[in-house]
C-alpha cells in the first residue's frame, strides 16, 4: 500500500499536456486540437502500482505513452528520478530531444506493455529474437550469453526452452502476453506502463497474468502504472488509483479510500456500476446521462458538469482544481465535502452482502 511504500518519487508530472492537432481543408490547415491530456499533475512513487481508470478516450493511453516518451508532450514537465541518482531528476523527459533519449537510457528504464500482444509482437520474428532485440540495442553479448539471458527471461514469465524457436501465432493470447512482458523486462527497467494488459484475454487467463505481473513487481522491484477499464482489476493489483475524465485527473487516492470513500461523483458513478465483493451495502446504480463530451471542445468550468447530477452554477463557470482533502486524497470537485451525503440522499444504497 502507498503508506507502506517509502514514498520516494520516481516520476513527477507537472501540468502535462498532449494536444493532437486536427487538420482540415485542402491545405490541411490546423483547425483545432484534441486535448487528450490537458494538464495532469501527478507524483508516482517507487515500488507502487498506480491504477489509472476512466471511460474510453479520457487519455489513459496518451498519459502512458507520454511518460515513456513515445511522443513529445505538447507542454508540461515529466521529471524522472532514477534509482541511482539520489533524488536528483534527470533532464525533463517532456523536453528532452529525441536524440538524447537513447543516451539517457530511457528506452530501457521506462517500458510499456500494450493491450493486444497480437499486434505488439512482430509476427515474422522468432520469440528468441523478439526478446533479444531490446537487449542487443543496449549491449554487446556473445550469442551464447544472449540466448541464456533470453531463456532466463522466458522462464521468469512461465515459458520454456521449447518456446524459443516459435513464432507469435503459435501461442495462445496469454502466452503472447507473457512474451510481451519478457521483452519489457529484458532491459531491467524500473518503471512499466501496463496498458490494459489483460483486457484482450479470456477471463480464466487474466488472473494468471495479473499474478505474474504482481510477482515480477515484487522480485524485480518494479513500479507500475496500470491502465484499465476494469475497476476490480485495479482493486486487486493497485495500491493507488487515479480516476481520469476528459484529459484530466478528477480523483487520486489509495485504492482502499477510492473504494470505501470516493469523493468525486464520477468515481461514485463508476463504482456504482459494478458489484464490489466484500461490501454489505453498495451505492445504487448512478446512470450518467449523455455521452462524454469531445476532448476537442471540452465544456467550460468543470468538464463533468454536462453529466453531473450535482452541478450548480459555479460548476459551469469555474474549473475545480485537484485539491487535497483531510483524508489525504485529492479531488477536483467544488462540492467534494458534501458529496458523500449528496450521493447517499439522492441515490441511496442497496444491500448486497450479508454483514
Ligand atoms: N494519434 C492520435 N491522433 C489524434 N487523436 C488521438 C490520437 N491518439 C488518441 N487520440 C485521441 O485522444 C483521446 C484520448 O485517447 P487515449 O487513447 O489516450 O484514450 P484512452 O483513455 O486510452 O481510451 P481507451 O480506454 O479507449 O483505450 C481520444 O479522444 C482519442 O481519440
Ligand atoms: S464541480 Fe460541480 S459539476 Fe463538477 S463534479 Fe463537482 S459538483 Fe459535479
Ligand atoms: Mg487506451
Amino acid at each position: 500500500m502507498a503508506n507502506e511504500l517509502k514514498m520516494e518519487k520516481i516520476l513527477e508530472l507537472k501540468n502535462l499536456k498532449k494536444h493532437y492537432l486536427i487538420q482540415g481543408g485542402v491545405l490541411r490547415r490546423e483547425i483545432g486540437a484534441v486535448r487528450a491530456l490537458d494538464g495532469i499533475d501527478l507524483d508516482i512513487y517507487r515500488g507502487e502500482c498506480l491504477g489509472v481508470v476512466g471511460e474510453s478516450g479520457c487519455g489513459k493511453t496518451t498519459a502512458g505513452k507520454a511518460i515513456v516518451r513515445l511522443f513529445k508532450p505538447t507542454d508540461g514537465h515529466i521529471f524522472y528520478y532514477p534509482a541511482d541518482t539520489e533524488s536528483k531528476p534527470t533532464a525533463d523527459l517532456a523536453r528532452v530531444r529525441k536524440s538524447r533519449i537513447k543516451k539517457l537510457g530511457l528506452r530501457s528504464r521506462l517500458q510499456m506493455v500494450f493491450q493486444d500482444p497480437t499486434t505488439s509482437l512482430d509476427p515474422r520474428m522468432l520469440v528468441k529474437n523478439i526478446v533479444a532485440e531490446p537487449i542487443k540495442t543496449l549491449q554487446r553479448m556473445s550469442s551464447r550469453d544472449l540466448e541464456a539471458r533470453v531463456l532466463s527471461l522466458l522462464e521468469r514469465v512461465g515459458l520454456t526452452r521449447d518456446h524459443l524457436l516459435r513464432y507469435p501465432h503459435e501461442f495462445s493470447g496469454g502466452q503472447r502476453q507473457r512474451i510481451a512482458v519478457a521483452r519489457a523486462i529484458a532491459t531491467d527497467p524500473e518503471f512499466i506502463v501496463l496498458d490494459e494488459p489483460t483486457s484482450a484475454l479470456d477471463v480464466s487467463v487474466q488472473s494468471q497474468i495479473l499474478n505474474l505481473l504482481k510477482s515480477l513487481q515484487r522480485t524485480l522491484q518494479l513500479t507500475y502504472m496500470f491502465v484499465t477499464h476494469h475497476l476490480l482489476v485495479v482493486k486487486y493489483i493497485s495500491n493507488r488509483v487515479a480516476v481520469m475524465y476528459l484529459g484530466k485527473i478528477v480523483e487520486l487516492a489509495d485504492t482502499g479510500v477510492i473504494f470505501s470513500r470516493p469523493s468525486h461523483p464520477y468515481t461514485h458513478a463508476l463504482l456504482s456500476a459494478i458489484p464490489i465483493p466484500g461490501v454489505a451495502h453498495q451505492q445504487q446504480r448512478i446512470v450518467l446521462s449523455g455521452d462524454v463530451p469531445s476532448p476537442a471542445d471540452p465544456p467550460a468550468g468543470c468538464r463533468f458538469h454536462t453529466r453531473c447530477p450535482f452541478a450548480v452554477d459555479r460548476c459551469l463557470k469555474q474549473e475545480p482544481l485537484l485539491e487535497t482533502m483531510e483524508t489525504g486524497h485529492r479531488v477536483a470537485c467544488h462540492r467534494k465535502h458534501e458529496m458523500e451525503k449528496l450521493v447517499a440522499e439522492t441515490f441511496g444504497t442497496k444491500r448486497i452482502g450479508r454483514s
